[in-house]
């Protein structure tokens, strides 16, 4: 792939999705592509960057996208979700901690881990206290590996810095080859396996559930089934936040009000049992 190639490769990908995706990145495009070029029967990446822009583009894009973001997520992703989590949902929340209610939160496509640790940073920032509370984050995902790298809490620097410096050395202590999550700061964090398309082994509601850039991958049917089966799972007022091309859809819809960008809060209509 030479430089034009990525060039072009990397503008359609920023078009569509805002990922930006820097020329280090280069290696790890081609590596993703490989397979798909060899489905293709494509010898190089000029054919393939025709098919982008030809008659069959927007399907490929989509393949495009899924090839390279099926794993990416940073830190303070969306920034502006963390904000409304601080400014707006978690203070009263934290007033009902206080009084002895048990809090449940939900990074439900949790990828490596950096959704569910910011979530855990700003609870933490806004309820130093969480701790001696019954205050739950739990971090799933379909991929056992991602998985166990969330657990694991190990970041290189570079995964960092979207964290003041001041901030991660609050949570995250130095170890071989970058930093590792603090004992104060999984304290309230569960992690497991998770398919969004299977049974979920809750017992309670939740108040909070991220869901983010995952859901983009789904077909219709699928996807509205898992917004109305988090309309069923967050407790009223509960707050479902989804990732920046994704929108809450179908027969879900009347059991939420939109309260942000990309963040719906669910209200008090009771929802129906899905057909099974
Ligand atoms: C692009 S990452 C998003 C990570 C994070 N939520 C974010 O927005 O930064 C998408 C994640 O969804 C997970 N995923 C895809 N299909 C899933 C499913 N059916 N159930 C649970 N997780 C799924 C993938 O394994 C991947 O880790």
């Amino acid at each position: 792939m030479n430089g034009a190639q990525f060039k072009k490769i990397a503008d359609l990908l920023y078009r569509d999705s805002g990922i930006v995706l820097s020329e280090a990145k280069r290696s790890l495009l081609v590596a993703r592509l490989n397979k798909r070029l060899r489905t293709l029967n494509m010898a190089d990446y000029g054919a393939y960057c025709d098919r982008l822009e030809g008659p069959d583009g927007v399907e490929e894009r989509r393949h495009l996208l899924s090839a390279l973001t099926t794993n990416v997520t940073a830190f303070f992703r969306e920034m502006h979700h963390f904000t409304s989590l601080t400014e707006e949902v978690l203070p009263p929340m934290i007033l009902e901690a206080r009084r002895g209610r048990r809090l449940r939160l939900w990074s439900a496509a949790c990828s490596s881990g950096e959704e569910p640790y910011s979530i855990a940073m700003t609870l933490l920032d806004a309820f130093p206290e969480a701790p001696q509370h019954d205050i739950l984050i739990l971090a799933t995902d379909i991929d056992p590996l991602m998985v166990d790298r969330a657990r694991q809490g190990r970041y290189g620097p570079e995964a960092l810095q979207a964290v003041a410096a001041a901030r991660r050395d609050k949570y995250f202590a130095r170890a071989e080859g970058g930093f590792e999550a603090r004992p104060a700061l999984r304290h309230c964090m569960r992690f497991g396996e998770l398919n969004l398309h299977d049974a979920w082994p809750f017992a309670g509601k939740f108040d909070v559930i991220f869901c983010r850039n995952a859901a983009i991958y789904f077909d219709t049917p699928s996807r509205q089934r898992l917004w109305h089966r988090f309309g069923q799972a967050l407790v009223p007022g509960g707050s479902l936040y989804v990732g920046h091309s994704e929108r809450l859809d179908g027969p879900a819809c009347p059991y939420f009000e939109t309260a942000g960008t990309t963040h719906y809060r669910r209200n008090a209509q009771p929802i129906p049992a899905l057909p099974a």
